[in-house]
């Protein structure tokens, strides 16, 4: 049985959880009901995702989420595309929450008597029968301009097999086929497990392909950071990039500030590991693994680090490591891709505990360092105390740059890496 709401009638009473969005601008609070709260996706996200799709031309008609949770992402379409929003949230609280989360948008970005919010419809029911979503509104013929999916996926399921996601991608897609626009391609996205498999993504894009065969496509890897991939979508037909079969996004710590964007054409390539002797005044970077993970790090490369031949030491895990002859070229916004890089200053043949810490000090003195970072896989309980150990003790002596310590992937060696100081400008290549 589906039930339709407009978010302006919508009544809070039964909601007890308003939570703040730690990405989200101030006064912005969001309801959530039956655990909904960890589904939802980040205001931040959110809100980046639906002014790129807005970008995109779309034909008239809904803006439709057949899966909306607390109606985060449905309620940033409303405000950055103005158009009439159709949610359906099997999850009936849920839905009562995503109508309210809607309507507070809508207030907070003064769009209260806009002709978007008052024609939007949240229906509590399946998202996989259409018929009877569209016989709970009070039009009996809509037409869908744009589609989202975000499918639930059981929690802690390690192996995410496609037939988990909850409604299925195959009974969504079919299903709603026939409200779209016939003469021109679809527009949808589909909000997926960052965890996919390469084999999941092909077995994603054949069940795409069975409904609309050959619809352009784009794979987008977003990361908030600290090197995770946070979303894996797949943008389709209208909303496709022209320039891109593969994206990545690095949406900055604060929401003024522009995403990085990295775009290829190309196919996936994975870079392998080299082996190469240990070198000291070679270039050490530890770049960033989500970066790695959505395979466009050597479209990068050739930004930041252009003419260059680099060995890679590490490609997989937390600490993708390159070694390279000349300094990268980074601008502000490529900072934060790069977890530390600099120059091999010493070779430390002695394995790091605390009988040796306090070498690694004086070696770290003779090069004028006032700090030095740890930055390859220590023991957990030892990591602490050794990095304490050469804060404490490099604190206030003589020093005035920056280090690290890395690992040479080949034996035991340890680097000792001095970066480069906003002073001493990368020479040009
Ligand atoms: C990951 S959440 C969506 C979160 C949403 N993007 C947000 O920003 O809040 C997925 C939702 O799909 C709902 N769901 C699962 N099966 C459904 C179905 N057949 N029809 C409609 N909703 C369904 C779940 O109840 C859950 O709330």
């Amino acid at each position: 049985m589906h039930r339709a709401l407009q978010p302006i009638d919508a009544s809070t009473e039964g909601l007890v959880e308003l939570a703040k969005d730690a990405t989200a601008p101030e006064g912005l609070l969001f309801h959530h009901a039956n655990e909904g709260r960890p589904l939802a996706t980040p205001w931040q996200i959110a809100a980046l995702r639906a002014q790129m799709v807005s970008q995109h031309e779309l034909p008239p008609g809904y803006v439709l989420d057949c899966a909306c949770g607390s109606g985060i992402q449905l309620a940033a379409y409303g405000a950055a595309l103005q158009r009439p929003l159709l949610g359906v949230e099997l999850a009936p609280e849920r839905a009562q929450a995503s109508a309210i989360n809607v309507r507070t948008v809508a207030h907070h970005t003064r769009n209260s008597d806009q002709d978007w919010y008052l024609g939007t419809h949240i229906v509590s029911g399946d998202g996989t029968d259409p018929k009877g979503v569209v016989a709970a509104l009070p039009n009996n013929e809509i037409e869908v301009a744009f589609l989202h999916l975000d499918p639930a996926r059981p929690r802690n399921s390690r192996t995410h097999a496609l037939e988990e996601m909850q409604p299925p991608l195959h009974l969504v897609l079919a299903s709603w086929a026939p409200y779209f626009d016939k003469n021109q391609p679809p527009s949808l996205l589909l909000d997926l497990s960052p965890r996919l498999t390469g084999a999941q993504r092909i077995e994603v894009e054949s069940i795409v392909d069975a409904i609309w065969p050959d619809i352009a496509r784009t794979w987008e890897w977003t990361s908030r950071g600290r090197g995770r991939v946070d979303r894996l979508a797949l943008w389709l037909g209208g909303v496709a990039d022209a320039n891109a079969a593969r994206r990545f996004i690095r949406v900055p710590a604060s929401l003024a500030d522009a995403p990085i964007v990295l775009r290829s054409k190309g196919l996936l390539t994975a870079p392998e590991v080299r082996y190469h002797p240990p070198k000291r005044g070679e270039q050490v970077s530890i770049l960033d693994a989500a970066l790695m993970e959505s395979g466009l790090m050597e479209e990068w490369l050739h930004r930041v680090a252009p003419m260059q031949q680099g060995r890679w030491a590490a490609v997989e895990g937390r600490r993708p490591q390159l070694h390279h002859d000349h300094p990268l070229q980074l601008e502000v916004q490529d900072q934060g891709l790069v977890q530390a890089t600099g120059r091999v200053v010493e070779l430390l043949k002695f394995s790091l505990d605390e009988t040796t810490v306090d070498q690694l000090v004086s070696v770290s003195l003779e090069h004028r360092l006032a700090s030095v970072k740890l930055r390859f896989d220590i023991d957990p309980a030892l990591q602490p105390k050794l990095q304490g150990s050469l804060d404490r003790q490099l604190k206030r002596r003589h020093g005035d740059r920056e280090g690290f310590v890395a690992q040479h992937p080949h034996g035991d060696l340890l680097l000792l890496c001095v970066c480069p100081s906003e002073a001493e400008p990368s020479p040009p290549i």
